[in-house]
């Protein structure tokens, strides 16, 4: 915008310059009358002179002796607003008052040659026509000799000249009684109206001796007339003018047409300067008049030779002038392209400063920006790098879940065989306990008993039935899980009934001192459905608890009382005890089976489980809260039930999602679980499936040194291992119960996890259709019972490095051998490396996108990669990537950066580090060393 406006300013001062330059200073206007050869002269004269003076620029207009022709070209040049005027009136009383009005308004006015009626004009110039007509006179005298007739043509009659030149010859001739003007008429300044005028005088007159034309172009009509009526020899012509050139006086006088002729002087030089003067305000004659002299035969010859002379000069003066304008216009172009070459020149040097500055914001600028750019890099790096630990974190994340859920479901079974073990163990308890409180029942009733051995039965009996009570909440947690727990609401009435239990706890209190209390709200119904027996053991397993956790001197609070909760009446009740106090840590699990608090707490961990499961049969809930103050206390919320049917059904009651007969069968058997506490998984690994177990033992001896050995005994087992352990090796017998080889062999080729896992078949029966069809079902070798430990482990170890191969098949970039792979992997990682080839240059891409495109999760991409090449999908990626960028500096052109974008790097420093740390030496090296 600054630039522009210099510019512009520029553009004015030069323009104000050239335009002062032309405008002229003065402007003359010149009216002339009428269009001949005398007027031409004058015209010549005015433009001439005024090529001497600066800043004068003049315009003529020509009236054609056309008064109202002349009165427009005035008013034209007032409209103009010229400076000065210069008229020959045409005739004087038609022009007096357009003259007087320019000279009104202050227009300088000069009158040439003819005058007006008013003297409101500037200056008169002109010689003086009575002067002229008076010498005219007395000429005609003396050639006559005193003696003769006249006639006189005039000029326009009312034109100045033309009265004037008649007045001074009519004074001339009236000193000569004898020289008589006998005709006269208006010639009109022109040769045609003469010729006619002079035809009609020459009837009229027999004798004439004179002609007296008042100009040049009158006397030639008039010799004209009398030559036609061939008398021109009797008398002789007069005309005024005396102008050089064809046709004109000087010529006429020579030819004899002419007697004589009276200068009649144009001097247009002498009105311009006359012009200037006033423009000039410099001081000038109101009137010049002009001298005149009389021009025959005696002078014709010389004046010709010198108005010749002159008009020669007059031609150099123009010819002078031409060039002068040339050199003048010349200048003038030379000006302006100076003052353009000036422009130019400016604004070059106005563009230099502009693209000067520009050039140092724009370095400036780039500086800046290179640096945000080197910043920003810098950042990216770091995020990438981030981004690189955050998949590899993810990656280990996922194999720790992995391991967690793996973990978790062992546990779970673990858990799920403990409590089959402890049912199964309770099942055997139960008979022989039965057996035993039974007999001691009978001998605590024999009367003949002594006091010990009483003593000693009560202790058998209390302890019996303490164990029978165990077995028994061990039985029902385990028919509770399974929903085989029976629930047989009948009315009661809890008041009452906890009234009664209380009192199988007043002995205890007595014996430790402890303060039992039982509250209940006075005036409120506790009627309500329940199933007595649960709700007896529900009470009396909290009570028995705080009993036992409860010191000496203690307080055991039972409170009872009923509440409304969303328009539904509830039982509640509260058990508490002083002295103990539960963790928040055990209070989450404390209902949780098996959960014991520590090793000073005794019990099975069950009972508070069974208890919760016995409240949540009638519907209610329990909790307990616990801290030093208030000590513990368990808070049961019971809902009222009033008929049978709003009882929850076994249905509704939690069911463990396991049958006992699969829980059964699903059951960790011993030796697996030891095979997981000791499975080495830098060794490779190898599953046996046989039903014998001798040979699976003997093939175990030959592989336990090098590999981890992992055992089956039929088909299923065979297929449910393979699954869990993904071995390296299957080795499988033929002929078994059940699933047999071939069909398990089939099965774990056709699923996804398996497929890749080579399988050596092993059979007693050496037929060939049977190796066709065990070769049909997938397995990779084939050997016959008795077989030979040499050759079992020179296959095994074969079938396990050629599966090796594969996993260094993105490392080494073979091809696959078809045997080396079954189809669906060969598919899989050819789709898998095509998709890497095909995406690896989008610098998002990530292991979802893959496993999307591979139609597997995020998880299952990465198991499925990392059993089949040791590596996770990201780390194949970038070893893909960076093996791509290898290539690519061995063989293309691309520089360093070029090449990064290109294999999806997204920054050039982090491709070059991390292509170092996969390669040993950097990018640049490699092309230093190539260059
Ligand atoms: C030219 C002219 C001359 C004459 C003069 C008188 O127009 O006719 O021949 O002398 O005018 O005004």
């Amino acid at each position: 915008m600054k630039y522009t406006q210099w510019i512009v300013i520029l553009f004015c001062l030069i323009g104000m310059t050239a335009c002062r330059q032309d405008a002229p200073r003065f402007r003359i206007g010149v009216a002339q009358c009428s269009d001949d050869s005398w007027r031409h002269k004058m015209n010549d004269e005015i433009l001439r002179e005024a090529m001497f003076y600066d800043g004068v620029s003049v315009e003529i207009r020509s009236a054609g002796d056309d008064n109202r022709q002349q009165a427009e070209d005035v008013r034209y040049f007032i409209d103009k607003g010229v400076d000065l005027l210069i008229i020959s009136a045409n005739e004087a009383a038609p022009m007096t008052p357009i003259v007087e009005e320019a000279y009104q308004k202050g227009i300088p006015v000069i009158l040439v040659d003819r005058k007006i009626l008013s003297d409101k004009y500037t200056a008169y110039i002109s010689a003086d026509n009575y002067e002229i007509g008076r010498a005219v006179g007395n000429y005609m005298a003396s050639t006559l000799k005193g003696k003769g007739n006249v006639v006189e043509l005039t000029g326009l009659s009312g034109s100045t000249p033309a009265m004037e030149r008649h007045q001074g010859f009519m004074a001339a001739i009236s000193n000569f009684p004898d020289i008589k003007l006998i005709d006269k008429a208006d010639a009109a300044w022109e040769r045609e109206p003469a010729e006619v005028a002079m035809d009609s005088i020459l009837r009229c007159h027999p004798k004439i001796d004179a002609v007296y034309a008042h100009n040049d172009r009158i006397a030639p009509g008039a010799y004209q007339a009398a030559r036609k009526a061939g008398r021109e020899k009797e008398m002789i012509f007069v005309g005024i003018d005396a102008l050089p050139g064809k046709g004109n006086g000087l010529e006429l006088v020579l030819d004899s047409v002419l007697n004589a002729t009276f200068i009649y002087p144009t001097n247009g030089d002498k009105v311009l300067q006359l012009a200037m003067n006033i423009l000039e305000a410099k001081p000038y004659p109101r009137e010049t008049i002009m001298n005149t002299a009389v021009v025959d035969r005696t002078n014709a010859h010389v004046m010709q030779l010198q108005t010749a002379h002159i008009s020669e000069l007059d031609e150099k003066i123009e010819t002078l002038n031409g060039r002068i304008d040339g050199y003048l216009s010349r200048v003038a172009t030379q000006q302006v392209v100076m003052y353009g070459g000036l422009v130019i020149l400016l604004l070059v040097a106005g563009l230099l400063v502009v693209v000067y500055n520009s050039l140092r914001s724009k370095n400036r600028l780039n500086r800046e920006l290179s640096e945000q750019k080197r910043q920003l890099e810098e950042q990216r790096d770091k995020l990438e790098e981030q981004r690189d630990q955050l998949e590899q974190q993810r990656d280990k994340l996922a194999e720790q879940r992995d391991q967690l859920i793996q973990l978790s479901h062992q546990l779970e079974e673990a858990t799920h065989a403990k409590l089959v073990f402890f049912t199964n163990i309770s099942h055997d308890f139960r008979t022989p306990l039965t057996l035993v409180a039974d007999p001691v029942e009978h001998l605590l009733a024999d009367k003949t008993l002594s006091d010990d051995q009483h003593r000693m039965l009560l202790l058998v009996q209390r302890n019996v039935n303490i164990l029978l009570r165990l077995v028994n909440q061990i039985l029902d947690f385990r028919k509770y899980e399974n929903g085989k727990m029976e629930y047989t609401p009948v009315p009661v009435d809890i008041l009452s009934s906890f009234k009664g239990w209380n009192e199988s706890f007043l002995a205890a209190a007595r014996k430790k001192h402890i303060h039992f209390s039982f509250d209940n709200m006075p005036d409120t119904d506790y009627h309500t459905l329940a199933d007595v027996e649960k709700l007896e053991r529900i009470y009396f397993n909290l009570l028995s608890n705080a009993f036992k956790f409860t010191p000496e001197n203690g307080k055991v609070t039972v409170r009872l009382s009923a509440l409304t909760k969303e328009d539904d009446r509830w039982i509640h009740f509260t058990v508490s005890n002083t002295g103990s106090m539960i963790s928040a840590e055990h209070i989450r699990n404390i209902f949780d089976r098996f959960y014991k608090i520590d090793m000073h707490h005794a019990g099975s961990g069950i009972g508070l489980a069974l208890v919760k499961a016995f409240v949540e049969l009638h519907g209610g809930t329990i909790s307990v809260e616990s801290d030093e103050k208030q000590g513990t206390v368990f808070t049961v919320d019971l809902p009222v039930r009033t008929c049978a049917c709003e009882t929850s059904s076994l249905e509704e009651s939690p069911v463990s999602s396991v049958s006992e007969a699969s829980s059964l069968n699903d059951a960790l058997p011993i030796e697996e679980e030891e095979l997981e506490k000791n499975y080495d998984s830098s060794k490779p690994s190898v599953l046996i499936i046989d039903d014998n177990v001798d040979i699976r033992s003997y093939v175990h001896g030959l592989l336990h040194t090098d590999y981890t050995v992992i055992e089956a005994a039929d088909g299923s087992e065979g297929i449910r291992k393979a699954m869990k352990y993904v071995p390296d090796l299957i080795i499988s017998d033929v002929m078994m119960p059940g699933i047999d080889g071939i069909e398990c062999c089939r099965r774990l080729k056709s699923e996804l996890q398996t497929c890749h896992i080579p399988v050596i078949l092993l059979t007693a029966c050496s037929l060939d259709e049977q190796k066709i069809q065990g070769y049909d079902g997938g397995a990779d070798s084939y050997i016959s019972k008795p077989f030979s430990s040499q050759l079992l482990l020179a296959r095994v170890r074969n079938l396990i490095d050629s599966h090796r191969r594969l996993k260094q098949f993105f490392g080494g970039g073979q091809a696959l051998a078809k045997e080396d792979v079954c189809d669906m992997d060969k598919d899989f990682v050819e789709k898998f490396k095509a998709l890497i080839d095909a995406k690896m240059g989008d610098s998002g891409l990530n292991v979802e996108d893959l496993g999307k495109e591979m139609g597997l999760s995020r998880v299952q991409l990465y198991r499925k990669i990392k059993s089949l090449t040791n590596y996770s999908p990201n780390e194949l990626l970038r070893i893909a990537r960076l093996k791509r960028a290898a290539s690519l500096l061995a063989s293309s052109d691309m520089t360093v950066a070029e090449i990064g974008y290109e294999v999806g790097f997204s920054s050039p420093s982090y491709f070059a580090k991390c292509y170092k740390e996969q390669f040993g030496e950097s990018p640049t090296d490699l092309l230093k060393r190539k260059g």
